[in-house]
């Protein structure tokens, strides 16, 4: 049931056809180069791109700007401490800092790290500290029309295999990444979590949990996980769920319900002042790290909006309203859709390209040139070199769009799935040097049909 009313409106635009072909093509076909303007919904991210509470709001003009020892910062650690069951907080300015700090601290040159899939943003920090970032999805994760209840698991065999390779020296950290971002926003169990945390010790490896998208993930394991279908709350679930862990990092952009924030967090006193030492350098004072005060104050409060039920239900019932109103208008899905995001499977929505002309990257345009409607390409364009499924992330802001941006979104897939035959595959005609960040700024070019 709906949750929410509008209190501050912003005025969004369709531009006209013909300015959508030429802002296409000046943006080289690639829509993170788009004016934001020249986009009526936008569904690139969920992060930070949300509406705040009036709570929220509130909490903002109160922040306290205080160098150390904000009020602000006081009300972060309670919201952190009952919400996730964790003491000890390091703010910082967003999820990649807190994995700077954290990743920083904890992997060295050689070290191997096992995750359930690592997100671009915690590849790319283990990479950079010379660790090698592995993979250990369950196979479900990749299989676009299993019904799994638990895809996004970390699979334990796998992380087996690794480690007899490579030997449990090699492997100080393992990290569980809830919902996986990665494979669709895939949920992971709490048996699944138990079972790593237990993996972790046998290794003796410290385990971390990105808890990005933990309130979405705690919301699935009610509904799925026989253990707890007794309804328990939320806030349980996900307490329950972190605290198998021994840190979190987490941006706040996502479940945190702001537009910028994020932190590490843990029960480990000799990691927290480790911890607190690299964010001074990197981040900020340990009472703001990198935010304002009122950011932190803001962040506070949507922790605790973030594990209500009614911003739960309302948030997981619209993904999945969104992602049935797809399938009736005939549009292929990865299924079941995930927490934040429904994921289109552009190999089945274009069968005319193969993925060297990126059917992925070519749907995105074409959503874009029909109706406005901006996404991401997942698939060979932004990972070159992988066996990824060709998928398009359709993210959902929270609290943002009404079902009628939905319903055009749809509208809008249905129509460029009646032409798709006049739809060309592209090519890369610029690119930048590091090639695993191409899809933020190479261009592009069609390739004539
Ligand atoms: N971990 C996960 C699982 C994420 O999804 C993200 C960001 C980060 C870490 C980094 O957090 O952006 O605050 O620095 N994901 C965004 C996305 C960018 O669009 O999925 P950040």
């Amino acid at each position: 049931m709906v949750a929410y009313k509008s209190k501050m409106v912003e005025r969004i635009r369709l531009p006209s056809r013909e300015r959508r072909e030429r802002a296409l093509e000046e943006a080289g076909y690639n829509v993170f180069n788009l004016a934001a303007e020249d986009v009526f919904v936008d569904l690139l991210t969920d992060s930070g791109t949300g509406a705040m509470s009036d709570a929220q709001w509130a909490a903002l003009i109160r922040g306290d700007e205080s160098y150390a020892g904000s009020r602000s910062f006081d009300e972060l650690e309670s919201a952190v401490r009952e919400v996730m069951g964790f003491s000890r907080v390091v703010p910082t300015h967003q999820g990649r800092g807190a994995e700077n700090v954290l990743y920083g601290t904890l992997v060295s040159e050689g070290d191997v790290v096992l995750n359930n899939t690592h997100f671009d943003t915690t590849r790319a920090h283990v990479a950079n500290q010379g660790g090698d970032p592995v993979d250990c999805p369950v196979e479900a994760a990749h299989d676009l029309a299993s019904d799994e209840p638990f895809k996004g698991n970390f699979s334990i065999e796998r992380a087996r295999e690794v480690v007899d390779d490579v030997g449990a020296e090699n492997v100080p950290l393992v990290i569980s990444t809830i919902t996986n971002n990665s494979a669709a926003g895939q949920p992971v169990s709490v048996e699944n979590t138990r079972r790593v945390r237990a993996f972790a010790d046998e290794i003796d490896a410290t385990f971390v949990i990105d808890a990005c998208r933990f309130a979405e993930n705690a919301a699935f394991v009610r509904e799925r996980e026989a253990a707890f279908a007794d309804g328990a709350e939320i806030v349980e679930i996900a307490r329950e769920q972190l605290g198998y862990a021994d840190a979190l990092v987490m941006s706040g952009k996502k479940d945190g319900l702001v537009n910028a924030g994020g932190f590490v967090a843990t029960e480990d006193d000799a990691l927290f002042e480790r911890c607190k030492q690299r964010a001074i350098l990197y981040e900020g004072f340990p009472t703001y790290g990198g935010m304002a005060g009122r950011d932190v104050a803001a962040m506070a409060v949507g922790l605790r909006e973030a594990v209500e039920e009614a911003y739960v239900t309302d948030r997981l019932e619209q993904v999945r309203g969104f992602a049935a109103m797809l399938e009736d208008a005939g549009v292929p899905i990865y299924t079941p859709p995930g927490g934040h995001a429904v994921y289109l499977d552009a190999s089945a929505a274009l069968p005319h390209l193969s993925s060297d002309e990126f059917p992925g990257q070519a749907l995105v345009c074409a959503l874009y040139r029909e109706g406005g409607v901006r996404g991401v390409e997942l698939g060979s364009f932004a990972f070159p070199d992988t066996d990824r499924p060709e998928l398009v992330r359709l993210a959902i802001p929270r609290r943002t769009y009404h079902k009628e941006h939905l319903e055009h979104v749809v509208e809008t897939a249905a129509a460029v799935l009646e032409n798709r035959e006049t739809i060309s595959g592209l090519e890369v005609a610029t690119e930048p040097a590091v090639p695993e960040l191409r899809h933020f700024t190479a261009a592009l070019e069609p390739i004539p049909l």
